[in-house]
This record gives C-alpha cells, sequence and structure tokens, in this order.
C-alpha cells in the first residue's frame, strides 16, 4: 500500500501556516482558515496544502481519506498533563465545595500527597495500563501531542518509575509524548516534619533525582511548582538552574493561586513556559514577554476548582506574551481529558478569539514543547498530526460545550483515535 494519503472532501482547513515559531500579539488572530483545499502527506509529513483537483493529479497512487465535508485542524497539542496516576480523588471535589480550600486539603496529607501513597503502590505496568486508555481519550479529542509529567512519586524510584511509564507510553502509542519531570511537585510528607526536611529534599532533587533522570534521558524537561506553601522562588531557581544546566527544558506551575514571584523567575530564567497564571502580577506578564516564555492557561483546573478568576489572557496578549491553552488532566484538579472544552473555557471565560484559541491550541502549544517548528501547522514540512471533526464551521469547535465530535486523529500519518487502535476507554 501507498504511504501517501490524500484529504479531500473537506469544507475548510484550519490550517495555522505562518511562521515556525510562538505566535503573539495579534499574530495569534490568523489560524488561516482555507477553503476548497486538500492535504497530501507522505509518510510521517505534509507535502502539500492546495486545491483537490490539483493534488489529485498529482498524486493519483495515495489513498484517499473522505473527509464527508468535516473541518480538518492541525492536531491538538496538550502541552500539560498529569497523565499518569492511580486513583481519581473524587471525594476532594465535595470537602472544596463545603469549605476546605485545596491547600488546607493538602496540608492535612491529601491532596497530590494522596496521588503520591497511591502510586507508590503501584507497579510500572499498572500505572502503563490506567495511563493507555487515558491518552486515548485525548487523542479522541483531537489531541496528537501530549506533555506528561511525573510528580506522583517524590522519591528517586518512583519518579524514575513514573518517567519510565512515560517511556513506554511513547513507545507504544502513535501519539507523541513528551516527557517532563516534576520531582518537585510537593514537599513528600516523610520530610516535612524533618529540621531540614525542605533542604534535604531539595538537595536530593538537584543532587540525586535530576542526574537520574538525566542519566537514562528519560525527560526532555523540568517543572516546579513553584507556589507559596510549595516550592518557594528561591528553590525553583536552585532546581530549575540546575536543570537547565544539564540540558532540560524548563517550566513552571507559577501564580496558580496566588501572585508569588513565579512569572518573574519564569521570565528571568527563559523558560519554554510558565503554566497555570490565574493570579500574575503585571511585572510578571512584563517578565514574560522579555523572556519569550510562553504562558500556558489552564481554564479546565479554575472550572472545576470553582474559581471565578481567571488568567489575564487579553492582557498577556496585548504584552506580548504567546498564550497556549492545556487541560493539565490530573486527578486533583482537572480531571477532563475533553480538549475542546478548553477551547470552549478559552472563548466563553478567556475571552480569546476563536483564531487566537486555536492558535493557542497549536502552534503555541507546540511551542510550549520546543516543537513549533515541526507540529501545529497544516503545512509543507510539518509533522502529519491532524484531527477531523464532524462539523461544518470551525466556530463549531468552541461551541458544542463538551461535546465529543472529533471523527478521527493522525500523529506523524497514522491514526491514533482509540476507535481506530482498538483500544478501550478508560473508566
Ligand atoms: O497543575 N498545581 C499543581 N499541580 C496540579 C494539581 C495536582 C493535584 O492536585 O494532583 C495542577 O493543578
Ligand atoms: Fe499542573
Amino acid at each position: 500500500m501507498s504511504d501517501e494519503l490524500l484529504f479531500v472532501n473537506v469544507r475548510q482547513v484550519v490550517t495555522c501556516a505562518g511562521p515556525a515559531r510562538a505566535r503573539r500579539g495579534a499574530e495569534m488572530d490568523d489560524a488561516a482558515v482555507r477553503e476548497g483545499v486538500a492535504v497530501h502527506v507522505r509518510g510521517d509529513a505534509i507535502v502539500g496544502v492546495a486545491h483537490e483537483a490539483e493534488l489529485r493529479a498529482s498524486a493519483p497512487g495515495a489513498t484517499l481519506v473522505d473527509c464527508e465535508l468535516g473541518v480538518l485542524t492541525p492536531g491538538f497539542v496538550d502541552s500539560h498533563t498529569h497523565a499518569v496516576f492511580g486513583r481519581a480523588r473524587y471525594e476532594e471535589q465535595e470537602l472544596r465545595a463545603t469549605g476546605m480550600p485545596y491547600m488546607e486539603i493538602a496540608r492535612r496529607g491529601g491532596g497530590i500527597h494522596a496521588s503520591v501513597r497511591d502510586l507508590r503502590a503501584r507497579s510500572e505496568d499498572e500505572l502503563f495500563a490506567l495511563a493507555a486508555p487515558r491518552l486515548g481519550a485525548l487523542a479522541a479529542s483531537g489531541v496528537t501531542t501530549v506533555e506528561v509529567k511525573s510528580g506522583y512519586g517524590l522519591s528517586l524510584d518512583d519518579e524514575l518509575k513514573t518517567l519510565r511509564v512515560i517511556r513506554h507510553l511513547a513507545d507504544a502509542l502513535p501519539m507523541r509524548v513528551v516527557p517532563t519531570w516534576l520531582g518537585a511537585h510537593e514537599i513528600p510528607l516523610e520530610y516535612r516534619d524533618r529540621e531540614n526536611g525542605r533542604r534535604e529534599y531539595v538537595d536530593r532533587l538537584v543532587h540525586e533525582m535530576l542526574p537520574a533522570v538525566v542519566a537514562e534521558r528519560l525527560a526532555r524537561f523540568a517543572d516546579v511548582f513553584c507556589e507559596p506553601g510549595v516550592f518557594t522562588v528561591e528553590e525553583s531557581r536552585e532546581i530549575l538552574s540546575a536543570a537547565r544546566d544539564a540540558g532540560m527544558g524548563i517550566k513552571l506551575h507559577a501564580d496558580e493561586l496566588s501572585a508569588g514571584g513565579g512569572a518573574e523567575l519564569a521570565g528571568a530564567l527563559g523558560a519554554t513556559s510558565a503554566d497555570h497564571l490565574a493570579a500574575i502580577s503585571e511585572a510578571g506578564i512584563r517578565a514574560l514577554a522579555a523572556g519569550g516564555t510562553v504562558a500556558t492557561l489552564l481554564p479546565a483546573t479554575l472550572l472545576f476548582l470553582g474559581k471565578r478568576d481567571h488568567a489575564p489572557a487579553r492582557r498577556l496578549i496585548d504584552a506580548g506574551v504567546p498564550v497556549a491553552l492545556a487541560t493539565d488532566f490530573n486527578p486533583g484538579t482537572s480531571p477532563t481529558t475533553n480538549f475542546p472544552l478548553v477551547l470552549t473555557l478559552g472563548v466563553s471565560q478567556l475571552r480569546l478569539r476563536v483564531a487566537e484559541a486555536l492558535v493557542a491550541a497549536t502552534v503555541n502549544g507546540a511551542a510550549a514543547l520546543g516543537l513549533a517548528d515541526r507540529v501545529g501547522q497544516v503545512a509543507p514540512g510539518f509533522s502529519a498530526d491532524l484531527a477531523l471533526w464532524a462539523i461544518d464551521d470551525v466556530r463549531e469547535l468552541p461551541y458544542w460545550l463538551g461535546a465529543g465530535r472529533c471523527r478521527a486523529s493522525w500523529t506523524r500519518g497514522k491514526p491514533c483515535h482509540p476507535r481506530d487502535l482498538g483500544l478501550a476507554f478508560s473508566r
């Protein structure tokens, strides 16, 4: 069989074509939607986007993919997830609803600590079996590249175990999987009551865990939960500087609950992305713009936590900060694999224009993973990462609140929708 595909009978192709880097300001307001065109894929790459008749004539041997007058988009890039975890944490939702804050649940040993206890008790195989269908559910919602963080292990063995699960997912699934080491997700409980416990854990992160992660080449990025009550700005600087010196890209969970200087640090370090940012300060916004750092906004987290104050997406865009959107899929604050829901929240809550939300989910998500030179556009030379939607107009993507209208998805020209892989959905 030919390794060429021709996507025909497409109503609209959202190409996001343009510069192969993060888009900022007015650049974000153009998703380069085209009509009357087909898309030609050879092997793992897009080789042509042109009028259908022209491509049919130039690629007579290609296998036709009938898009049934749907909309074709770049596959979405979910640049922030914590998809490797054990059990769901539904008991915390009611606790928060009845008045116990997220940080108080953590102080009492729940929250991230609950997921840590759970993950430590599970084997690599068990964690893989739980995570694979979750990534399948993301692929079924149009995601073709997914970043997955560790961070529920918090010991050398359990962080390495988690990162090996992520590597196994990357090898076994057709999706593109980008691994991030988040050993600095929380100070583990066993260090909390020791006199120098914090210091000891930061030393372990820098001198024991980081070298082991680097030696096994298990992660492309290092991330820190930089937040008052978790890791301080100074601790975050120490951990991330060491990671950067070891050749890793850097990311931060910053200013999620309060403005503590996390965005300022991200900008100063030239981090690839700073994520959350619901409480970012004006100085933080200026720092991200100066550092060329992508602001990854996670509106599903605020929805789930019942918070009203979303990140200031418009002010970020106006200040020239490239904005990305992601799910933050995790068992504590964002138990969703529904990427189109994030687009809905991007438009309805963050007040993005539809084109801005689409660019945030594709080109800028790719930039948040250092992949903007090959991922996020339907354009010649880019990876054949595509999602097909049963809609008539691209504006229906954020419109059908919570609906799953993704009919198929491909990464590197290979099907990755669970329906095409015979994968079960997670339960
Ligand atoms: O991105 N903020 C820190 N980490 C996750 C939540 C982790 C959890 O509660 O399990 C987040 O929201
Ligand atoms: Fe997160």
